[in-house]
């Protein structure tokens, strides 16, 4: 049990002595716990933030540090300040550690350790402290560091304790990946202030970025100051500068960077240290830290960092009903997770001048298109505004949108252009302000008809393909552009999903033939299931029949086992690398579920409502199914679409807790930005989204009653349960009244957060037929175009089982 654990355990301990436990409607903050997924590779960032904030301070271990800390190590090397969470590629960011120690043994300078390698110190077992906002930790040198964060500036207090205490602290020219290039480091004799700069690699993607820093320090005297190189130090010269030279590479490379060593501070033993960044210049590392943080007062930051976080997750309340604090747990921290990035650059963004605002770490597209940015906008609609018009501004400057970025540079595309479903989502929900959606429009067609030349990093590849033969061929022949040739059944159903989000905006925007031409185009999912495909597992038949598979230029099928790359055959065989599959980090089994705008034809192709329930049970039960992958999500709740609204139900209480919990190991895959905490905190409200539409389905939320209030609006949207139990035994709808009518629909649109009002689901430890018809069923592409609208088999099907 990690520390904050502990203190949750005694709080709920104390809950549990007053009359009110029953109804938590205190702060989600205090139930926040940032550890949840901080080892097993969550990968996710448990140090110091403010919401979407650039600076990120927390103490960096030896090992598994793409988040910074993680428990897969007990040595820590540094403090560093900005950071990524949650990421699947290698370790962003953490550039410009500090290190402190206690004093330097007979005070001879060379005796404090400057390399990264050398100077690790393991932290004292159960120090660990975290709530958002704050981070601290002791080391096994006596040392304890605590900090805290405004937008661009980190704060620090470390507390020195023992005897001949001279702390030095340094400041090192390196980041977690040892990336840098060219770097540069000057510190102040006078103030002791240090300054530096460095090239450095995003972490998955091209390029390169330049970032510098300036740190001060307040609460003892300057004894002397210096730089080192290496393993050895000097009070001369007092700034040095590197260039790569060839030889010391990757952890090897070459240890620089400056020292300020202190008198003996006060009796307190504090030493305040203040870091701030920027992407501009070190002057204005500088000035970002004296404008947010003149004074150095660290309580006082810390103070707004957590008014912060309770006015932004105070537009949710819940009346737990008698739910376990646990399972408040897992449900704000997971919230807490998905508002840490996309990270707000804005003013910070040297690649060109704009007054739009510019968000980085969309870490990535890919994962994030599925549920953070619906939960964003849901809680948080002014960000998601800000981030909408941050992407158009990407467009504008960069010729395409991102489906990966961090750190200014251009990330990797794993599918398909998932800005386009991104943006779609944000149309139809009314983010609109100041969203120029005419230029909008034109980056999304961008992606739908320009292929890029080199579409491992934005765009689509395979485009003339996929205007003539419907299909991205497994031998595609595409001389237009460059890019990794594989993957070409997932492409072809996110491309297809892709062009109908982009169908979505076209009709909303009056392009009526453009409507027409998506739409039409979405529909080429169809051209890559084979009917007669079956599958075996262990050479036994699963009695499915009918997957995507492996389609050639010329027309004929190729094979790719249905069942390759899922967690049961060859798991990790489909990664983005020249070897990969016709299928991206899962299987034909998985991918042939994914036709979310078109589910009424998807599941007429698969036998009709009752085969397609059975198919999808099977999907979940065998094992088949990885919920740690972002994919998983939506195949939670698709049996909406059977007409089975109560299995979605079921099947997300198999899922949460048990593989979302507060250990720390307790998410299922890493964390990629918070997408397993939208998931997890959606889900418990009961309103997971089918990402790109207007359709949220509905399933009884795991409390009570869960209220949000909208951002644009200020009105108040309630979903109470009636006959809700704890334990979870009534999870199924029996009936439901919306603002006190009888509503039938298995799924709700945004205008009930935007307008407000009172959903009132009657549950019970049966299904029911509520939300079982084919007019409750979400909406979907033939039943507009009319195949399986009103059709009767659907109903004669249903009732047969
Ligand atoms: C919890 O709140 C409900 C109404 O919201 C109220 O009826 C009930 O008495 C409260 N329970 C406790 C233990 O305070
Ligand atoms: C602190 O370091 C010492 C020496 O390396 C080691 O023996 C001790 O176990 C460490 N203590 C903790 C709490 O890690
Ligand atoms: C840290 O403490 C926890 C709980 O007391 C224990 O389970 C764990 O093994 C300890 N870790 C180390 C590295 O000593
Ligand atoms: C920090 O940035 C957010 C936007 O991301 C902004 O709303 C807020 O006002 C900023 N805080 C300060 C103190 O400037
Ligand atoms: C590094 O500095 C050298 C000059 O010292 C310069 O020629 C080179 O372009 C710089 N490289 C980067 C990546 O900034
Ligand atoms: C880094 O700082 C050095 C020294 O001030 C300066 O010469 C160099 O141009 C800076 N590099 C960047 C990328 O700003
Ligand atoms: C740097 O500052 C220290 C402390 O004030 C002083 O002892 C030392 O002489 C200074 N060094 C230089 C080069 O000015
Ligand atoms: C194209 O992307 C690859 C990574 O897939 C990268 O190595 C290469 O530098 C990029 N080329 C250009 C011209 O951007
Ligand atoms: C079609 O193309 C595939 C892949 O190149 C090849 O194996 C197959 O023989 C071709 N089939 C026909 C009928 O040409
Ligand atoms: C699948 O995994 C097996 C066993 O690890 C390995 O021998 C085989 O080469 C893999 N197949 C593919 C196509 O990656
Ligand atoms: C908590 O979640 C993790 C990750 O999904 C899982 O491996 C573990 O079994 C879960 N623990 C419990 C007690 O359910
Ligand atoms: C849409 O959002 C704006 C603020 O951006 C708000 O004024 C308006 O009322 C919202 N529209 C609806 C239909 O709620």
């Amino acid at each position: 049990m990690s520390f904050r654990g502990l203190f949750l355990s005694v709080l709920s301990a104390l809950l549990a002595q007053s009359t009110c436990a029953q109804n938590s409607s205190s702060s989600g903050y205090n139930f926040v716990d940032p550890f949840i997924g901080t080892k097993n590779g969550g990968h996710v960032f448990a140090g110091a933030t403010l919401p979407f904030g650039m600076a990120k301070a927390v103490a960096d271990v030896t090992n598994e540090n793409q988040g910074g800390f993680s428990f897969d190590s007990s040595t820590v090397s540094g403090f560093s300040h900005m950071h990524d969470s949650g990421t699947g590629g290698g370790a962003s960011l953490g550039n410009f550690p500090l290190f402190p120690q206690p004093n330097c043994p007979g005070d001879q300078i060379d005796n404090c350790k400057f390399p990264k390698a050398l100077r690790g110190t393991t932290f004292v077992n159960g120090s660990q402290e975290a709530r958002p906002g704050y981070f601290a930790i002791s080391l096994n040198n006596s040392i304890k560091a605590e900090m805290t964060v405004s937008n661009h500036t980190a704060l620090y207090r470390f507390t020195f304790s023992g005897d001949n205490l001279s702390p030095l602290i340094l400041a090192d020219l390196t980041d977690l990946s040892n990336s840098r290039g060219n770097g540069s480091v000057a510190v102040d004799n006078d103030s002791g202030r240090i300054i530096g700069n460095g090239t450095f690699n995003p972490s998955f993607g091209i390029g390169t970025y330049d970032l510098h820093f300036c740190a001060d320090f307040s609460g003892a005297k300057i004894r002397d100051t210096g730089v080192f190189v290496n393993n050895r130090a000097g009070t001369e010269p007092k700034s040095v500068n590197v260039v790569p030279d060839g030889v010391n590479t990757g952890t090897d490379i070459l240890p620089v960077g400056a020292w300020t060593q202190f008198n003996a501070p006060d009796s307190k033993g504090e030493i305040i240290a203040r870091v701030g960044v920027s992407f501009i210049s070190t002057d204005q590392a500088c000035s970002n830290a004296e404008k947010e943080i003149p004074d150095f007062d660290f309580d006082g930051t810390l103070a707004a960092a957590e008014k912060v976080w309770k006015e932004k997750l105070d537009v949710i309340s819940i009346n737990a009903g008698g739910v376990s604090d646990d399972i408040q747990t897992v449900f704000w921290s997971a919230i807490y997770r998905g508002m840490i990035s996309p990270q707000d650059y804005t003013g910070e963004n040297p690649l060109w001048e704009s007054d739009e605002p510019y968000y980085d770490s969309y870490y990535c597209i890919w994962d994030s298109f599925r549920s953070i940015h619906q939960l964003i906008t849901l809680l948080d609609p002014e960000s998601q505004t800000r981030m909408v018009r941050s992407l158009i501004d990407i467009y504008r400057h960069e010729g395409k949108l991102p489906d990966c970025r961090m750190s200014l540079c251009k990330g990797f595309t794993q599918g398909g252009s998932n800005a386009d479903i991104v943006l779609a989502d944000s149309y139809l929900k009314n983010i609109t302000e100041g969203v120029d959606w005419a230029t909008g429009y034109k980056a999304v067609i961008s992606d739908a008809e320009d292929e890029p030349p080199n579409w491992s990093v934005e765009g689509r590849g395979g485009l003339t393909s996929w205007k003539n033969l419907h299909y991205i061929p497994t031998d595609d022949y595409d001389p237009f552009g460059a890019g990794p040739f594989t993957r070409s059944i997932s492409r072809t159903v996110e491309y297809a999903y892709d062009d109908f989000c982009i169908a979505e905006i076209a009709k909303g925007l009056g392009h009526t033939a453009d409507y027409e031409k998506y739409t039409q185009r979405s529909k080429n999912w169809r051209n890559m299931f084979k009917k007669d495909q079956t599958s075996l597992l262990s050479g036994k038949d699963t009695g499915f029949t009918g997957f995507l598979q492996p389609k050639f230029l010329n027309g004929t099928w190729g094979f790719q086992d249905p069942a390759f790359c899922s967690p049961l055959l060859n798991f990790t065989s489909c990664f983005l690398n020249p070897e990969g599959h016709e299928t991206y980090e899962g299987s034909c089994w998985l991918y042939t579920f994914f036709a979310p705008g078109d589910m009424g034809e998807l599941v007429t192709t698969l036998g009709g409502p009752s085969t397609f329930t059975k198919r999808l049970q099977y999907f979940h039960d065998s094992g088949l199914l990885y919920i740690g992958d972002e994919q998983g999500f939506l195949m939670v709740f698709l049996y909406h679409y059977a007409g089975r609204p109560g299995l979605s139900s079921k099947q997300a209480h198999f899922y949460i807790p048990s593989q979302f919990n507060t250990s720390i190991t307790g998410i299922p895959g890493n964390d990629d930005s918070g997408a397993m905490g939208s998931f997890a905190s959606l889900t418990m409200m009961g309103i997971f989204p089918n990402p790109g539409q207007d359709v949220y389905f509905i399933t009884p939320p795991f409390f009570k009653e869960v209220s949000i209030r909208n951002g644009q609006t200020g009105k108040t949207a309630t979903i109470k349960n009636i006959n809700f139990d704890a334990a979870y035994e009534n999870i199924y709808i029996q009936s439901a009244k919306l603002n006190g009518k009888p509503y039938t629909k298995n799924w709700l649109s945004h205008d009930f957060f935007l307008s407000g009002g009172t959903l009132e689901l009657t549950l019970g430890k049966n299904e029911s037929s509520w939300g079982t018809k084919v007019q409750d069923l979400p909406p979907s592409l033939s039943s507009y175009g009319g195949s399986y609208g009103g059709d009767k088999r659907w109903m004669v099907d249903y009732a047969m089982q």
